[in-house]
């Protein structure tokens, strides 16, 4: 009996690769790390092969380790980096450029020159994005500029874009399928998030041809079944999201008014807001958090570009740290009476400021200042980003007051002294999941439900279960000054 759920997480820096039984537990993973290419300044790439090679040796060793075959699994669910633009070849599957990764900023020019026009009300009422190169729009109008004869080869349906998840498909299904979900699709600044189509219109003012452009799916729906020749079974793919996206389902976020906020290198933060498609007035981006049987639910994400990434710099930069997991210790023992912040502008800033001429600053420093003060401002600037999207969040969304419950995961969530001065600078309770691997486990979900092996939503969330929740205890006085310190040091380091 086909009993086991195979999922992917095509990351930014690693893929893994996870077995699940029908009682949702790990039964068998792998994971690979692949090279990254910095071309340029400010750019980012990926080989499109490697990616395609630790999808399938994670899905080789994760079904060694699970002890099963391909025939064993009942599904694949996939999630993935979200924006990282491919462009392949539609009749060999091959690549015709090395892939733009989605932190690749070389798109700038084209967001300006469009927003010079006056273009992005336009964008963001269709997309609900802002005109940023974050998004696979003007990645794709890049690589149409530059490489030889692409545009030409795409306006005769010669090659197809996708993001990873598309291009891993295709892959999959031996060049059968070119699709993707809506979630992915909404990254792109060339999705109708309310008509729940491409728009023809965007794709013409960023000279995208159309016949490039994946079938957009639901997120649970049938994308394919894997080449026999594979894995020495067909399975179908049944499920697919953008990795954040994935997040807010493996944390079982299903009600409006439910958050999940992700810690990883960076922090990415999505309010489901149910079918309500909320226009953000603070610079928050509005999303699809997912679209299942063809209802699609809105989500408004703030993110943010250095969140663990502020300790590997505290680690690899300053020194202060031998490995990220002392840091929690280290700041711990920061002296109580100095105010120290560090702004984390390294790479600019993402919302609600979206400046990406801003850098980062410390502030407070006094001879008294050492490496448990710098570790405790890194550690609480994390907490504070996540103030300021909790706060345009509540601004956004009229009736809801921000202060629910906030999900976490990601590596940071390990650490209980950041959980709880998260908890104390947001004043609300921060839940941790037992299963702190929510990502995986929504791509999961997605597949084993559409497969009728996994309960349905409410099923799925009764089975979600906190480790712990940190309940706020900062003084209000305190976090008052704390907070009024943090947003001054913040207007100090923008760049207008
Ligand atoms: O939007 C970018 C995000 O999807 C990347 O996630 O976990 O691969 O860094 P991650």
């Amino acid at each position: 009996m086909r009993g086991y759920i195979l999922a992917i997480d095509q990351g930014t820096t690693s893929t893994r690769s996870m077995v699940f039984d029908q009682d949702m537990r790990v039964v068998g993973s792998g994971q690979r790390e692949f090279p990254q290419h910095f071309p340029d300044s400010g750019w980012v790439e990926h080989e499109p092969e490697d990616i395609w090679t630790s999808v399938t040796e994670t899905i080789r060793l994760a079904l060694a380790n699970a002890g099963i075959a391909a025939s064993d699994l009942a599904a694949i669910g996939i999630t993935n980096q979200r924006e990282t633009t491919v462009v392949w070849d539609k009749a060999t599957g091959k690549p015709l450029h090395r892939a733009i990764v989605w932190q690749d900023r070389r798109g700038a020019p084209i967001c300006e020159a469009l927003k010079e026009k006056g273009l992005e009300p336009l964008f963001a009422a269709r997309t609900g994005l802002l005109l940023d190169p974050y998004f696979a729009g003007t990645k794709l109008s890049w690589l149409l500029d530059h490489v030889d004869g692409l545009r030409a080869r795409a306006e005769r349906g010669e090659v197809c874009f996708g993001t990873v998840d598309s291009f891993l498909i295709y892959r999959l299904t031996g060049g059968r399928r070119h699709v993707t979900d809506a979630t992915n699709a909404s990254r792109t600044l060339l999705y109708d998030i309310g008509r729940n189509c491409w728009d023809e219109e965007l794709a013409g003012i960023l000279n995208v041809p159309m016949a490039m452009l994946p079938e957009v799916l639901d997120c649970a729906a049938d994308f394919g079944v894997t080449d026999a020749a594979l894995f020495g079974a067909e399975v179908p793919i049944l499920g697919v999201a953008g990795d954040q996206q994935a997040a807010v389902i493996g944390n079982a976020c299903f009600e409006p008014g439910m958050m999940k906020s992700t810690y990883g290198t960076g922090c990415f933060a999505l309010l489901n807001t149910g079918t309500d498609r909320v226009a953000s007035t603070n610079r928050l981006l509005t999303t699809i958090a997912y679209r299942l049987d063809g209802v699609t639910t809105y989500a408004l994400e703030g993110s943010i570009f250095i969140a663990g990434a502020a300790v590997q710099w505290l680690r690899d930069e300053m020194g202060f740290i031998k490995v990220a997991s002392e840091v929690s210790a280290l700041a711990e023992a920061a002296d109580p009476n100095q105010r120290v912040y560090l702004v984390p502008a390294f790479t600019g800033l993402g919302a609600p400021w979206w400046d990406a001429e801003a850098r980062g600053a410390i502030f407070g420093l006094t001879r008294g200042t050492g490496p448990a003060e710098f570790a405790r401002a890194a550690l609480e600037s994390v907490a504070f980003q996540t103030l300021d999207l909790l706060d345009a969040m509540q601004q956004d969304w009229e009736g809801h007051d921000g202060r629910t419950v906030l999900r976490v995961d990601g590596g940071m969530v390990a650490s209980n002294w950041t959980m709880q001065r998260l908890a104390d600078i947001l004043a609300a309770p921060v839940d941790r999941p037992v299963f702190l691997e929510t990502t995986i486990l929504g791509a999961a979900w997605l597949a084993a439900s559409r497969a009728g092996l996994w309960p349905d939503a409410k099923g799925f969330s009764a089975r979600w279960h906190r480790d712990r929740r940190f309940e706020p205890a900062m003084d209000t006085t305190e976090r008052a000054q704390a907070t009024a310190g943090w947003r001054d040091s913040v207007r100090r380091c923008l760049s207008s």
